[in-house]
């Protein structure tokens, strides 16, 4: 095992009316003057907003909404955001949603803490922050793990890059998760989550690191791609089976809390390639990482068969004894898998417009720009497993955008 450090401090309160929690977890982490963040409205029709504000309100915790937030978060809402926190003088940041609202929320803490600089300087590492104001957050969907993970996902509208910033500063204070709270969500938004919770895992799975050497680990991640795998299928049949939203939840947050790639090199190559999909047309996160995730497993795989023939046997119980035809059986399972969920599993599966107008298939010129971007104009590698420059990339957004691989 290479040296780690694990540091996962946020606070679960798990488990149904978790919620009602909300303004006694407040008070205890500091806040007294509460920024509530959150998306496009389904807190506010679920009653969730309203049933938290009443918790904040018991307390005597002040508060004020800053509601709105998209998909994919926008660098420039975030920088409104905290605008509106310095204006307000909050001493507290609260999200209720998903990882676009965590996120925000995590940007604004940073932002308010740091009004000497803009959001973008910090994106940008111009200026290295030392401080946040206190998160908390009240989870309604179990997908991006951003409840406990160090990271804060923002698309500059700008420089059309989506990026994260990683840091031990956005850890948040708590997270409530009450599964109950994932049952209003729309089946797309319910499958790309499945995809996001297994993609934090796989992300971590596939390095240069020697597999007899990291059992620990390793075996952490197949049983929780395994309990997400089985448990997601079953949420497509009922999605209100509260033993089944809970498994996805808490695999949702142990996925990316840092527990599945302990003691290995950080890989998320799939990540960086999902991340300029959705920076370019604005797709679901989960859809951009289910589309490319089986053309760079083909194209990378015999950089590690033993590693992939693993996986295949550990998580698919696949029985074949040649690693590479093992390898090659469980990416082709895992890419059946994410295709019975209803997921793409290509570019065409999106349906994207490219630059002429045309819906499907993209251009060569469309897929230069996205190699480009991916590798900030061939200045950079990409992926610990085989490192990948433009031309590699290039070949991954080609692969990927043909229907069959
Ligand atoms: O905006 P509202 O109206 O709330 O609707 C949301 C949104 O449309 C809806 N939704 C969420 N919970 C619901 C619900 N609708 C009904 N009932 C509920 N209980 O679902 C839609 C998606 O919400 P979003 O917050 O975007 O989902 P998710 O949690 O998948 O977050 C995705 C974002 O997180 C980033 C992604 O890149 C993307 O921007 N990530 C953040 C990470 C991190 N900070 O650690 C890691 C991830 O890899 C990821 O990059
Ligand atoms: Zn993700």
């Amino acid at each position: 095992m290479q040296k780690f450090v694990q540091y996962a401090p946020t606070e679960i309160v798990f488990g149904q009316d978790a919620q009602s929690d909300t303004g006694k977890k407040v008070k205890k982490w500091g806040g007294s003057r509460v920024l509530i963040v959150f998306g496009g409205g389904s807190v506010v029709r679920s009653g969730l907003l309203k049933q938290v504000e009443d918790t904040l309100i018991e307390e005597g915790i002040v508060y004020e909404e800053f509601g709105g937030v998209h998909p994919n978060p926008l660098m420039g809402y975030a920088q409104k955001g905290v605008e509106e926190a310095l204006a307000f003088d909050a001493d507290f940041i609260l999200a209720v949603g998903g990882g676009s609202a965590i996120d925000t929320a995590k940007a604004i803490a940073i932002g308010t803490a740091n009004s000497n600089a803009t959001l973008e300087e910090i994106w940008e590492k111009q200026f290295i922050p030392k401080k946040s104001l206190p998160v908390g957050v009240v989870l309604t969907i179990a997908a991006a793990g951003s409840e406990t993970s160090d990271s804060c996902v923002l698309t500059n509208e700008k420089t059309k890059k989506k990026g994260g910033l990683g840091t031990d500063l956005n850890r948040p204070k708590f997270a409530i998760m009450n599964p109950e709270l994932t049952y209003t969500l729309p089946k797309y938004q319910l499958t790309c989550g499945i995809v996001d919770i297994m993609m934090h895992t796989l992300d971590r799975y596939f390095t240069p690191a020697d597999i007899e050497k990291n059992q620990m680990t390793d075996r952490i991640a197949e049983e929780v791609l395994q309990t997400v795998i089985e448990n997601g299928q079953k949420a497509l049949k009922d999605q209100t089976d509260y033993d089944c939203m809970s498994e996805l939840m808490w695999c949702g947050s142990l996925s990316h809390n840092g527990l599945t790639g302990l003691g290995k090199p950080r890989e998320f190559a799939v990540h960086k390639l999902g991340h300029v999909l959705s920076a370019t047309f604005d797709v679901a996160h989960g859809a951009s990482l289910s589309a490319m995730w089986g053309a760079w497993a083909r194209y990378v795989m015999m950089s590690k068969p033993d590693c992939f023939a693993q996986y295949a046997r550990k998580v698919w119980d696949v029985e074949e004894k040649d690693d590479i035809d093992a390898a090659l059986q469980g990416i082709e399972r895992t890419v059946a898998y994410f295709a019975s969920l209803g997921m793409p599993v290509n570019i065409p599966d999106m349906e994207l417009p490219d630059q002429q107008g045309k819906v499907g298939v993209l251009s060569d010129e469309a897929l230069e720009a996205l190699a480009d971007q991916a590798t900030l104009g061939d200045t950079i590698k990409i992926s610990t497993l085989q490192p990948l420059d433009k031309k590699d990339v290039l070949a991954i957004y080609k692969m990927a955008n043909k229907k069959e691989q």
